[in-house]
């Protein structure tokens, strides 16, 4: 049996609070994320985009649809099977102040039981792939807003998860930073071949990252399109120079220079 897709079917999602009208998060979202691949998430603020992971982490149940995860068996057909082994790198970082970065790094592996010594291994490789070396022992508040989301990162990769989800993972971080973590990150993906959701406000990164672009639409969210990146791997950011990544450029911001708008407005 090996693992195929994520299978987003129908998928809504309303919030209720007490004291203000119910806000419809998510409407009728349905698709296909092919494992092995990876998926990048872009729509303007507030479609849902944060609330979908949620759904396909199983942490938040939609009010209607379902989320599954397909494998194919040996007849070659398509069968729903149990959740892959998945981590997050969510966009608030969610690290625990009262652990260092090395603590912070090792805490999902805690959780599964890994022995400690491999535990110090794997966090000290994940913290210098993200170039956080000497710092493993500070707190999280004594780190700057890119080392902490840097930390988050380092947290997510150290599990190596069937699935890696990320979360505007770059969001916080200057230009350069953002620019050489992209490229470890794109060459990470060629060379493990993991399935990676991205969820991000940036077309450049949506594309430079990505096998395919998800455009969700204005809140409430819907697939407004999947566009195959056709462009050759292994990329470097060199690729953001060939003519084919200006088209899918354009494209993408036709489709959500609209939306962007409609967001704005509501
Ligand atoms: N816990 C919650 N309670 C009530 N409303 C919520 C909650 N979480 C999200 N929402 C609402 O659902 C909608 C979608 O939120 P979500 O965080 O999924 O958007 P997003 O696309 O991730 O936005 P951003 O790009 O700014 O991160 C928003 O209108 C938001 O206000
Ligand atoms: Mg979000």
């Amino acid at each position: 049996m090996s693992f195929e897709y994520i299978s987003i079917e129908g998928v809504s999602h309303r919030f209720l609070s007490r004291n203000r009208q119910p806000t419809t998060a998510l409407t009728d979202v349905s698709g296909l994320f092919p494992a092995g691949k990876v998926t990048s998430i872009v729509g303007p603020s507030g479609c849902g985009k944060s609330t979908l992971l949620l759904i396909m982490r199983g942490l938040v149940a939609p009010a209607q649809g379902q989320v599954r995860f397909l494998y194919r068996d040996a007849a070659g057909a398509l069968a729903p099977g149990e959740a892959p082994r998945m981590a997050t790198v969510w966009q608030s970082f969610n690290l625990l102040p009262w652990r260092t970065v090395a603590d912070n790094v090792a805490f999902g592996l805690e959780l599964q039981g890994v022995p400690l010594a491999e535990r110090r291994e794997r966090a000290a490789e994940a913290i210098r792939s993200v170039e956080l070396a000497g710092f493993e022992n500070h707190y999280p508040g004594q780190l700057s807003g890119g080392m902490k989301q840097r930390v988050g990162l380092a947290r997510g990769m150290v599990m190596s998860p069937d699935i890696l989800f990320l979360d505007e993972p770059f969001g916080a971080l200057d230009a350069q930073t953002r620019l050489y973590l992209q490229e470890q990150l794109s060459a990470l993906v060629e060379r493990h071949a993991k399935t990676v959701v991205l969820i991000t406000h940036s077309i450049e990164e949506a594309i430079f990252l990505g096998d395919h672009v998800v455009v969700m639409t204005a809140r409430p969210g819907r697939i407004a399109a999947s566009l195959p990146v056709d462009l050759p791997r292994p990329r470097d950011l060199d690729v953001q120079k060939d003519k084919r990544f200006g088209e899918l450029f354009a494209e993408i911001y036709g489709l959500l220079r609209d939306e962007v708008r409609k967001a704005m407005m509501n």
